[in-house]
């Protein structure tokens, strides 16, 4: 079977480095907090070209603690997409906000500008785009509406262009992300010093010093065996990313696009995952699984139909862009390091599932 990605080809060479650090991290003792994680920070600040980046326990915590420093809360609106993981509005009720769902740009899949501006409010208090499946969200046409940006970048690290707009970008280091670790791990890189400070603070209970506790914060680190990974793998992920995005470029030379619409390239997309659509999407994905080609369909039922979002009172049809790429959209195999080989078996399975002659 062809997997959807295959972190361990992309860690595999590395285990024997991998062994060496985590051997450091024992030797040193130090788990939580310490040099490991102070490093990896600074090294992470320095390839976003941010001046904060703060590890925390997963992405999920990264944007609740995000919009809890950027003074989010009770009685507030926050603009997201509903086509994206569940964890981006669940971050927003969880802190007491509303979310408010825009629709999408088919042709992007990211949040559309045009949607959001219609969607803003007096209470509105932040625009939180998703870098979808490594895809830069719109963010100068986004922030030209005047609003804080929280980008929600868990799939996008080394993309172009992301977080350096938003006050606050997320990212999750959950195994299968573009860059990860052996576990859950998360970071909150921040452009502004204040609220990077309570970033900080909330992480570690409302506290700097570990005894006065000035806000009520979570305990929310990232380890320093985690750390010690994320260090191992930053320097390979320019090549990782590079590497997805000659997979992409091959899947289009393959000539998958006659049997189904493929993404529009553009220069910092980083093929988190790689996305094509398909009104026949349910019967292809069910003839790769029979021709041992993984695939998966993303949020299927989308963030506003979702039973926990139901209070909010969405309609179905209420966001019609989201709900087709929901029906349509399907994944095809696509990792750092993925060969011509495999790719050449995933084409002539599409092409196959979609009834074209290859
Ligand atoms: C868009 C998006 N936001 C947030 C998250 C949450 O990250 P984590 O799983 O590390 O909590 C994810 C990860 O799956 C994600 O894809």
């Amino acid at each position: 079977m062809i997997p959807l990605v295959d972190v361990k080809a992309q860690y595999a060479p590395l285990i024997p480095e991998l062994k060496e650090r985590f051997a450091e991290v024992l030797d040193s003792g130090r788990f939580i907090f310490g040099p490991e994680v102070e490093a990896f920070e600074r090294e992470a600040a320095a390839y976003l070209g941010v001046p904060h980046a703060i590890g925390v326990a997963n992405g999920t915590d990264a944007l609740v603690l995000s919009l809890e420093a950027m003074g989010v809360g009770r009685g507030d609106e926050v603009i997201c997409p509903s086509f994206t993981f569940y964890a981006t509005a669940e971050a927003i009720a969880r802190v007491g906000a509303t979310p408010v769902f825009a629709d999408i740009d088919p042709v992007t899949l990211n949040v559309d500008p045009a949607d959001v501006a219609a969607k803003v409010t007096e209470r509105t208090k932040a625009i939180m785009p998703v870098h979808l499946f490594g895809r830069p969200a719109p963010l100068a046409e986004l922030a030209a509406l005047g609003v804080p940006l929280l980008e929600d970048a868990a799939q996008a690290f080394g993309a172009e262009g992301i977080a350096t707009t938003g006050i606050c970008s997320t990212f999750s280091f959950f195994p299968t992300k573009n860059l990860f670790a052996l576990g859950d791990g998360g970071l909150v890189a921040c452009t502004d010093d204040g609220v990077a400070e309570t970033v900080r603070k909330l992480r570690f209970h409302g506290s700097s010093d570990k005894k006065t506790f000035e806000l009520i914060g979570a305990n929310s680190r990232l380890d320093a065996v985690q750390a010690a990974a994320l260090r191992v793998f930053l320097p390979h992920l320019a090549g990782w990313n590079a590497s997805r995005r000659e997979g992409a470029a091959r899947y289009a030379a393959l000539g998958l696009g006659d049997a189904v619409e493929l993404p529009v390239d553009e220069p910092g997309h980083v093929y988190h995952m790689y996305v094509v659509r398909s009104p026949g999407r349910d019967r292809i994905a069910a003839t790769l699984r029979d021709a041992g080609v993984s695939s998966a369909a993303y949020y299927v039922t989308p963030v506003h139909l979702q039973p926990a979002m139901r209070f909010l009172g969405w309609e179905p049809g209420s966001l019609p862009e989201t709900e087709r790429a929901a029906a349509e959209n399907l994944a095809l195999p696509l990792w750092g390091g993925i060969g011509g080989e495999t790719q050449e078996r995933v084409v002539a399975a599409v092409l196959a599932a979609a009834g074209v002659a290859a």
